[in-house]
């Protein structure tokens, strides 16, 4: 049996990195929690409730305790944007994206019937800068914004963006598909706009195969999701939602990958601290109160091994949008990512 010792102690880290060098992509499942996702599993093929059941409701409450917000369980990210964008009614509306993020974000705004406008990014942290948010937003007067959590801490400039947003009535949607365990002043990514959406993919922080989760402090928005997952089921088929429904035995990886969330965290960043940051000064460097989920390990020089970028391609650049982005163009060719999962052996 593999033995994990304590997280937090920072000789492990130490001395993985010592013994086994550079650590190897692997999804991140603890093999200690195998035999309880076995015995969830067994339990629902006894069951006849495969959907929408208790699995998804202890999934979404323990992302509601999390988060201090409630939370509504998805098929993937997608299905969280798009109830949001919809409750929101961005057809026929403005939008603006970051374009240093995965297509997921600007794809969104598109297929909820809303025009991208994309903002620049800063360099110090690879998330949206207020400076051309405002910009932006003074040009082309959005209805919503997408703030992208880039690597797994909270946009350094998320609560200059959320004020201006509330002055200036912007829905601000968070995209914290990176962001898992990301607490700036100990408050949760998806907490400062009006909506954030986590995704569950393979090589998220914590992954469910497929599987996302829509948090928000608005009861509205809320119900509107619930309905929105289901074909409007619950609204009189009001809401034109689709088939967005997590199945309960992906929901119950979720309840086990969440619990032991705290532990890949802390050994996440022990092996940051005690490793990585001794390794590589010009990186980014975090702000006072800033607790990164460290889904990405991010420096600033070519490095050897490297997983590469976030992104290589900025997205106005995949859509052809004539627009000067200088920082994101810089990022795109001055970071790169240092190897940085959470290992199952580490014997
Ligand atoms: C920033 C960002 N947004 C959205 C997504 C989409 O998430 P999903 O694959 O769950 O739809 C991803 C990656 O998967 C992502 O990296």
């Amino acid at each position: 049996m593999t033995s994990h010792p304590h997280p937090a102690d920072p000789a492990t880290a130490a001395a993985l990195a010592s013994s086994h060098g550079p650590l190897a992509f692997s999804v991140a499942f603890d093999p200690r929690d195998e035999d309880e996702v076995l015995a969830r599993w067994r339990a629902l093929l006894r069951s006849n409730r495969w959907s929408d059941g208790d699995q998804t409701r202890e999934f979404e409450a323990l992302w509601a305790e999390r988060t201090g917000l409630e939370a509504v369980a998805f098929n993937n990210w997608s299905g969280g944007a798009l109830a949001a964008l919809d409750f929101i009614g961005l057809s026929g509306e403005t939008a603006l994206s970051p374009s240093n993020t995965f297509l997921a974000t600007p794809r969104s705004i598109q297929k909820a019937g809303g025009t991208v406008v994309f903002y620049d990014c800063n360099r110090h942290d690879l998330c949206g800068s207020f400076e051309d948010f405002v910009a932006k937003a003074e040009q082309h007067r959005p209805k919503a914004a997408w703030i992208v959590h880039v690597g797994g801490h909270i946009a350094f400039d998320i609560e200059k963006i959320a004020a201006y947003c509330r002055e200036n009535g912007i829905w601000l949607l968070e995209d914290c598909a990176h962001a898992h365990g990301a607490r700036w002043h100990g408050r949760a990514a998806g907490s400062f706009g009006d909506v954030g959406v986590y995704s569950f993919y393979p090589t998220k922080t914590i992954s469910t195969g497929e599987g996302g989760m829509l948090v928000t402090g608005n009861p509205d928005l809320a119900a509107h999701a619930r309905s929105y997952r289901d074909y409007g089921r619950g609204s009189r088929y009001r809401i034109q939602g689709m088939n967005h429904r997590i199945d309960e035995f992906t929901a119950a990886l979720g309840v086990v990958q969440t619990r032991r969330l705290d532990d890949i965290l802390a050994w996440k960043a022990a092996y940051a601290r005690d490793v990585l940051d001794l390794r590589h000064p010009n990186r980014v460097r975090l702000p006072d109160g800033m607790t990164s989920g460290y889904y990405k390990y991010i420096v600033f020089d070519p490095v050897e091994p490297s997983t590469g970028k976030v992104y290589e391609l900025p997205c106005h650049r995949i859509l052809e949008h004539d627009v000067t982005l200088p920082n994101t163009e810089w990022i795109a060719r001055n970071h790169w990512c240092v190897p940085l999962y959470y290992p199952r052996d580490r014997s």
